[in-house]
């Protein structure tokens, strides 16, 4: 049996929704606790697929855990394997971000290469490039990476700016000898969660939430992991906004850091929405008219990759042509066609997408490829006639934590279908 979501034509949406902690910390914050000599604790952690993913992996390897409201508490001490296989890592390409904390701990494992994926190729040669600087000894066998060597620091320069890549050397680094500059690091609010519960933990880092970060390393001394909270999930925040925005709604968020996305509410103040933010809240409100927009895709401060596919189904109610162009992934236009299934009219060339509004949509029954592109389909399920049924709905549920119930609560109309096998 697998399960499609049922969504109804909801043309109004009001309320408020709570914001969770962001996938994207926690992942990178769980793997970190193989670097910890004590039960840590881990707080607002996202109840998500790649969450549970990750902590499979984990006690696959020997660690326990314990994960309830949100609040996990983890015991890497009694690791006793160093191999993150296969069947684990193809379902979750972020389980590479073990391969750093592993490495620097006991000085060899084997971590299954995580292979592409609907956005593109998604290659870790940044991540393996960088280990060889720091001494490993990195050899390619059977689908596996085979990495060895006792770390030590280096001078890491990275090519092209990678997120995972980042916090893989800082994690690494925490333990190898000696001192290691990270250049044109990766500067996103989840790669400086992790530098700051580290430094909250003895590690020595300097150039926090900047793109050259000097870590020195404590030459394989556990750390002492203290208390660390998940920040909010930016990514979930921007994907109800833009609920709020498509259905030309006003709608509120708590629990949220609104400076962590700031480029994505400028694109919804230039497309004639008023965004209202303050403490921990940010509040949407109606456009009198939607204009269109242009969006390039950039590393952090820049606009988010994993807000292009819910901007793209806003552009097909805005009055004029929008631009898009993807310029992170080779392939993250997934969700085009299946716009165009519920009548968007959007012509793509190359990475750039023109998207031609306002379109009337009409519910259809649309397949969802990745977990950005199927919350787009979710937000135009919302404001096409009649119903959508969006499949392989399981993508949803990697990164947005009771989704169904929190846009009921917000008004939606939508219930999770079950299909015999076909
Ligand atoms: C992180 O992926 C996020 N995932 C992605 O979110 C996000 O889309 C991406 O960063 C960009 O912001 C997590 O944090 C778990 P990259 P990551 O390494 O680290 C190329 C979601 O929806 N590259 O910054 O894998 C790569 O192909 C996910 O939550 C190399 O060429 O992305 C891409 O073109 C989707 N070689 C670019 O760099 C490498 O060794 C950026 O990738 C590594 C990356």
């Amino acid at each position: 049996m697998y399960k499609y979501l049922h969504i109804y034509h909801s043309p109004k949406l009001s309320g408020e929704v709570k914001i969770s902690g962001a996938k994207n910390a926690a992942l990178p914050l769980i793997a970190s606790t193989i670097l910890a000599k004590n039960e840590a604790l881990l707080s607002n952690v996202p109840n998500v697929a790649d969450v549970n993913t990750l902590l499979k992996l984990l006690s696959n390897l020997g660690a326990e855990f314990e994960f309830k409201k949100n609040i996990l508490k983890i015991d890497t001490s009694n690791i006793n394997n160093t191999t993150a296989v296969y069947e684990i890592v193809k379902t979750m390409r972020a389980s590479i971000l073990v391969l750093g904390p592993l490495l620097a701990r006991f000085h060899e494992c084997k971590v299954s290469l995580p292979g592409g994926c609907a956005i593109g190729t998604r290659p870790v040669d940044l991540h393996l490039k960088a280990l060889k600087e720091m001494g490993a000894s990195i050899a390619i066998e059977g689908g596996y990476i085979h990495a060895k060597g006792k770390l030590k620091g280096a001078d890491i320069i990275f090519d092209k700016v990678t997120v995972t890549g980042t916090e893989n050397i800082i994690m690494a680094a925490a333990l190898a000898k000696g001192t290691t500059r990270i250049i044109n690091a990766a500067k996103e609010p989840e790669v400086v969660n992790l530098c700051e519960a580290l430094k909250n933990s003895g590690v020595e880092i300097e150039g926090i939430g900047s793109d050259e970060i000097v870590i020195k390393g404590s030459d394989g001394e556990l750390i002492d992991f203290k208390a660390t909270s998940i920040i909010p999930d930016r990514i979930e925040a921007g994907t109800y906004l833009a609920a709020g925005a498509i259905t030309n709604s006003e709608i509120t968020l708590t629990n949220v850091e609104s400076n962590h996305l700031e480029s994505v509410l400028l694109k919804f103040k230039s497309m004639g929405f008023e965004i209202k933010t303050q403490n921990n809240q940010i509040t949407i409100l109606p456009a009198k008219e939607i204009k269109p927009v242009n969006i390039l895709t950039a590393e952090y401060p820049g606009f988010p990759t994993d807000m292009q596919a819910q901007f793209m189904a806003i552009a097909t109610q805005a009055n004029g042509v929008s631009t898009i162009e993807e310029r992170l992934f080779e392939n993250r236009f997934m969700h085009v066609q299946e716009l165009k299934r519920l009548g968007a009219n959007i012509k793509t060339n190359g990475k750039t997408a023109n998207v031609y509004g306002p379109t009337p949509l009409t519910g259809a029954d649309v397949m969802a490829t990745d977990l950005r592109a199927s919350s787009a389909l979710v937000l135009a399920g919302l404001i096409a006639k009649g119903e959508t049924k969006v499949h392989r709905i399981y993508h949803l549920f990697r990164g947005y934590e009771n989704l169904i119930e929190k846009f009921k609560n917000l008004g939606a109309k939508m219930k999770l279908g079950l299909e015999p096998l076909p």
